[in-house]
């Protein structure tokens, strides 16, 4: 395979979570790969997640039951095509993992399959309640060991390197990698690739309460809207409906595989009908409900009652069978005066999962030459108005894979990079007003939780908007003077995916999985994407 591009690299992945390290291990048998991460290379979601990864594998399911559970979930605005074409692989993705020597629980050979929201079978592999734990590892130790991959942490990229940023200007929309601020020096650097794959995972941290990690600020999606890709569906932002509710642990996810072990959400003591379910009021499917009605269902119930949380109870089940489940959980919560085993979870919902993102093909491809897009960054079709439970580090797999697929399949299309103007360094000016950034922050992310959150109205969405617009005109007048950090690159990306948010929860007009407004609450016949062009 031809090699030798500018940056001494064939593909640089921008993330180093599921869906980049899956990219980069298939891409490494022949060219060599870059991966950057923004802080540690373990940083991303891909190393949280709790419950698993779903796939049919048991006798008694079917692709097309998995297939029917994600259209359901998603409220008929996934692309069935995407659905199958994700869906079919999921069980080859799972033996690549084995391979790999990710441990899933199994007995006498068996995976045993756990069951989550929305699904009609049980079908979650899982290592414990720390499966991503098991799969970032697994994956990051087969990268470490390739010699064709470099991987280099604490690199935030900024912008992607376009044609407008070729020596010899040409002002295509060719990408040719990206300019990345690196922590320790202070230095923007050039990376630059035949081919670039984005795998930089979602905007979760554009709300004041998400369980998503700090990096989780949307910087893929904003970098290629910025580039000119299209992007689609960011109206739909997943509220996972149980969250530890606690006031100094903010965000640690109770997994919704204790609903589906048979954890009840119940009215806590002190209110009408204290210590009595309520799901079963809102949908037949109950705790199993998919997460939008189970979401908006305990969000019905704080606001009615005005509680600070309910309760999500397990502890009618044997200890033991508690304690095995879910051991991090139980540990966790142990260290905070908690004993699930005998005591209910004070929960709330909180942002979890980015369903919208950079439009992409089943190959993987955005609208622009030489970028891919892969995982929580993208829009591919699977999710829909509302992901369904586990399906997400399997679409990361199968999109990465994807990926590398297409590029190696049409190498030779692929030129050398040209030469790339360095990195303007003439904003040498140090910010004194690091306080005013982090106070925008606060901001962004307060008011995207009370006016787009889980109930919307047109009147706060346009609230939302205006607050947009007034700290878009500070956060570029800082952009443009100031030498960059990472608390800036970050800002000015959660301000751009805010904007996406709420442009595209205006432009819905009509209540469909995720997406629900007061103004427009039926449901229109017709499925269709909010796709924004740049
Ligand atoms: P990530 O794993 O988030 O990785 C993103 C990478 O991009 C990181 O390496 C980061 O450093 C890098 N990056 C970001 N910005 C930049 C930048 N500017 N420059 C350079 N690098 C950058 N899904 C499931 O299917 N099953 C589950 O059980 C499950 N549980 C979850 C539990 C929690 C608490 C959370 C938060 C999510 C969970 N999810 C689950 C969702 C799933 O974990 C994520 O959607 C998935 O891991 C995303 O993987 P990714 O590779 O797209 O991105
Ligand atoms: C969970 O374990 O509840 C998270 C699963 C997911 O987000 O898919």
């Amino acid at each position: 395979m031809a090699s030798g591009s500018h940056g001494g690299f064939d593909v640089l992945v921008i993330g180093s979570g599921g869906a980049g390290l899956t990219a980069a291990l298939s891409l490494a048998e022949h060219c060599r790969v870059l991966v950057l991460a923004k802080g540690a290379l373990d940083s991303g979601s891909t190393a949280w997640a709790q419950g698993g990864i779903a796939a049919v594998l048991d006798a008694g399911d079917t692709f097309e039951n998995h297939i029917e559970d994600t259209m359901v979930a998603g409220a008929g605005l996934n692309r069935r095509e995407t659905v199958e074409f994700v869906i079919e692989r999921a069980p080859l993705a799972i033996e690549r993992l084995i391979g790999l020597g990710v441990p899933f629980n199994s007995a006498e050979g068996t995976l045993h399959l756990t069951r989550e929201g929305g699904h009609s079978h049980r079908r979650i592999v899982h290592v414990d309640d720390a499966t991503g734990w098991a799969v970032e590892s697994a994956l990051l130790k087969a990268a470490n060991a390739h010699p064709n991959i470099t991987l280099l942490a604490g690199r935030t990229c900024i912008d992607l390197i376009t044609g407008k940023h070729e020596l010899r200007y040409s002002g295509s929309g060719r990408v040719w990698g990206a300019y990345a601020l690196n922590s320790a020096t202070g230095r923007v650097e050039a990376h630059t690739a035949r081919a670039t794959i984005l795998a930089t995972g979602g905007a979760g941290r554009v709300y004041q309460f998400s369980t998503a990690p700090r990096g989780a600020t949307g910087d893929g999606i904003a970098m290629a809207w910025r580039a000119g890709a299209r992007v689609s569906n960011m109206e739909m932002m997943q509220f996972h409906p149980t969250c530890l509710y606690n006031l100094d642990v903010k965000n640690f996810l109770i997994t919704e595989a204790v609903r589906g072990e048979g954890g009840q959400l119940k009215i806590p003591p002190g209110f009408p009908g204290a210590g009595r379910r309520f799901m079963p009021r809102f949908d037949e499917r109950a705790e199993l409900a998919p997460r939008d009605i189970v979401a908006r269902a305990i969000d019905h119930e704080i606001k009615r009652l005005g509680l600070d949380y309910v309760h999500l109870d397990i502890s009618h089940k044997p200890p033991e069978f508690v304690r095995e489940h879910f051991p991090t959980i139980y540990e966790k919560l142990l260290g905070l005066g908690i004993d699930m085993t005998a005591e209910p979870i004070p929960v709330v919902p909180a942002q979890h999962y980015t369903c919208g993102g950079v439009l992409i093909d089943l190959a993987a491809r955005t609208d622009l030459p030489g970028l891919y897009a892969a995982g929580e960054c993208t829009e591919s079709g699977l999710h829909g108005a509302n992901r369904l439970a586990s399906n997400s580090l399997l679409e990361c797999f199968v999109f990465g894979e994807a990926a590398a697929a297409d590029i190696l399949a049409r190498w030779d299309s692929f030129d050398a990079p040209p030469e790339i103007r360095a990195w303007d360094e003439s904003r040498v000016t140090d910010s004194d007003e690091e306080v005013v950034i982090k106070q925008n922050w606060t901001e962004i992310r307060r008011f995207m939780w009370n006016y787009v959150g889980i109930v919307r109205t047109t009147k706060r969405l346009e609230r939302a908007r205006h607050r947009i617009r007034m700290l878009g005109e500070e956060v570029n007048d800082y952009y443009g003077h100031f030498r960059v950090t990472t608390d800036l690159i970050e800002l000015r990306n959660l301000l751009q995916c805010a904007e996406l948010i709420v442009h595209s929860a205006l432009k819905r007009h009509e209540s469909r999985g995720l997406h629900y407004t007061r103004d427009y609450p039926e449901t229109l016949p017709q499925a269709v994407d909010t796709v924004l062009v740049p």
